[in-house]
């Protein structure tokens, strides 16, 4: 008979559990990983740094492994409307963020809006639930956006640059935006915003191709047929609040474009 562990193990067990980021409890039972059959190998891609601006484009897969952008792009091109598309992206299973995300976080807001908002990827709190920007920084967010006169119910439609979160919040890799940017081209395409306001390095990164939010913030720029905004994500305004002056600024430059358009 299996003899139950002593508290003080136990503990020390979860504290170091604690101490190499482990942040919530995923599976109701254990799984063995020695019983667990190797993923093929994927292909090792670039890291962009802030420094390197241009991004070199990501590979084509080694012979034999599945081609995700491949697919991505089929289903993404395949969907007539928002509900196949919402359809489709729950029925990809080329991405392996999508294995250890509790739900598909969408999209939120009114589709159709004249802005549309694009972040990076869904934390704790919008994959426990299944809405893009509902944790610390969605409120902030909200904040901002209804300091001028916007809000999901009537004007904003927002969604991610990936559906499915990142373990353990992890930056998402460039092979992961690659494959999943077809969906996102056709969501703007269908929702046809005439405004995309690009939220933070990795929003940038996806639809510019380039990152360097700093030196980016509050430029428009034009990508997937419509004006583009970067601007600083509010998790950043949360860690650096002395930013939000200079998000101020590019907010204002949003409603002064949607007033003179
Ligand atoms: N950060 C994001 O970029 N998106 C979310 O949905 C939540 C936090």
């Amino acid at each position: 008979m299996e003899s139950a562990m002593d508290y003080h193990t136990a503990k020390a067990l979860l504290e170091w559990q604690v101490e190499f980021g482990v942040d919530e409890a995923i599976c109701d039972a254990p799984v063995n990983r020695f019983e667990v059959k190797p993923e093929p190998k994927k292909p090792v891609l670039p890291v962009a740094s802030e420094t390197a601006t241009v991004l070199t484009p990501i590979r084509a897969n080694p012979p034999g492994e599945v081609d995700g952008a491949a697919l991505a792009r089929e289903a993404a091109a395949g969907a007539g409307d928002i509900e196949a598309l919402k359809a489709a992206l729950g029925a990809f299973e080329a991405c392996e963020l999508k294995r250890g995300a509790r739900n598909l976080v969408f999209a939120d807001g009114t589709f159709g809006a004249r802005v549309m908002i694009v972040g990076e990827a869904p934390g704790r709190e919008e994959d426990q639930i299944g809405t893009p920007f509902v944790g610390e920084a969605g409120t902030l967010l909200d904040k901002m956006l209804s300091a001028i006169d916007l809000n999901r119910a009537e004007n904003v439609y927002i969604t991610n640059v990936l559906p499915w979160r990142p373990p353990q919040n992890r930056e998402p890799t460039p092979a992961e935006l690659g494959m999943m940017l077809p969906f996102l081209e056709r969501h703007v395409a269908l929702a046809k915003p005439e405004i995309l306001v690009l939220m933070g390095n990795i929003a940038c990164q996806a639809v510019l191709g380039k990152r360097g939010i700093t030196r980016m913030r509050g430029e428009w720029g034009d990508a997937m047929g419509v004006k583009v905004l970067p601007m600083f994500h509010p998790a950043y305004l949360l860690r650096s609040p002395e930013k939000k002056r200079d998000a101020w600024a590019d907010l204002l430059a949003l409603k002064a474009r949607l007033k003179s358009e």
